[in-house]
């Protein structure tokens, strides 16, 4: 790592201790950090994201002892879950011990806790000397930041630092996982896929799509939007928005024997990672454009794939409804 960066670390770290508000780079997106057992520091995050409620928050760690120092551990799966896929996109949903404070959990008995695999966001936490609470560096429901400029561009100076990390490597949120002594449950598909999860734990139960506890996280119809109105690429809207300005989105290419006036695919090599790594900046480069419609190719629900989708669905739902 090189010098300059050290010291910005270091100076990022100082400001984490003060109360103050960092964003910095994971392997998945850029988080929006405070002292996560500092609550006024916390309140700071819902207050400049414009969270409408107060949504739980995730705990950073640097290292996987610190786990046990917040929460408590309900299953021996735990364990091999942390062995496998940390530091990685992995976040555990477990039982909160007293030290965390409402704030970050939302009032609920459980908190959320990942170590991420990004050796900035690693040493921030190791300097600060505690566990960092932050959700996505992004205003409430906007596109999710995956470089230092997209969190300029929606913060600029009402956050006191952002460290540059330049583009995150894996580009879309960590998978979360609710953890309970008689079952393992998905909150929210992310940037470890399924299949890897239960080659390790075996079976896990699927969150119901619709649900009466709003807090919990996907249960938002939607999210993730970009301004510029986004739909699924089909025949259909081709032809309904096709004498306007559209920019469109391809996994691996455009098999739609229609030229759109920007076209962008995201992995021609049809890389599902590549593709995860690639969708927010592109979102985030399309809505510069002044596009009157954005159009994006479906992926594949497998892997990756399922993540996306439903990142994807949800960035739709909220022009599909207007
Ligand atoms: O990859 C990520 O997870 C990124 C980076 C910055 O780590 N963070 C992120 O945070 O996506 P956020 O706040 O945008 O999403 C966290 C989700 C929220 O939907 C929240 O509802 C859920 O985690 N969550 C947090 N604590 C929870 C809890 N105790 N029970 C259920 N859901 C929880
Ligand atoms: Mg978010």
């Amino acid at each position: 790592m090189k010098e300059q960066i050290r010291d910005q670390i270091k100076s990022a770290a100082a400001i984490i201790r003060g109360g103050g508000l960092v964003a910095f780079p994971t392997e998945t997106v850029y988080g929006l950090g405070a002292d996560g057992l500092n609550p006024v520091a916390v309140a700071k995050i819902f207050e400049v994201k414009n969270r409408p409620t107060f949504n739980p928050l995730i705990l950073h760690i640097e290292n996987k002892d610190r786990l046990y120092t917040v929460c408590e551990i309900p299953s021996e799966k735990v364990n091999d879950l942390i062995e496998e896929f940390w530091p990685g996109p992995l976040t555990l949903v477990l039982p909160k011990k007293p030290n965390v404070p409402e704030i970050v959990t939302g009032g609920l008995n459980t908190v959320a806790v990942r170590m991420p695999d990004n050796l900035i966001a690693l040493e921030l936490i190791k300097e600060s000397g505690t566990p960092i609470a932050a959700p996505s560096a992004n205003l409430f429901g906007q596109l999710s930041p995956t470089r230092a400029g997209h969190v300029q561009k929606q913060f600029g100076d009402k956050i006191d630092m952002i460290l540059d990390g330049g583009k995150c490597s894996v580009g879309i949120e960590s998978t979360i996982l609710l953890i309970e002594q008689e079952e393992i449950t998905l909150l929210r598909p992310g940037g470890i896929p399924l299949e890897s999860i239960r080659e390790v734990i075996g079976e896990i139960k699927l969150y119901p799509k619709k649900s009466d506890r709003p807090n919990a996280p996907g249960q938002l119809a939607f999210h993730y939007s970009p301004q510029t109105p986004i739909l699924m690429l089909t025949v259909e809207n081709i032809e309904k928005y096709k004498d306007e300005k559209i920019g469109a989105i391809f996994f691996k290419g455009n098999d739609s024997k229609f030229n759109f006036i920007k076209e962008i695919i995201l992995s021609p090599a049809g890389s599902l990672s590549e593709a995860a790594a690639n969708l927010f900046s592109t979102l985030h480069k399309l809505d510069d454009l002044q596009l009157d419609c954005i159009l994006i190719e479906p992926f594949p629900q497998e892997g990756l794939g399922v993540a996306l989708m439903d990142r994807i669905q949800k960035a739709v739902a909220k022009y599909e409804m207007s």
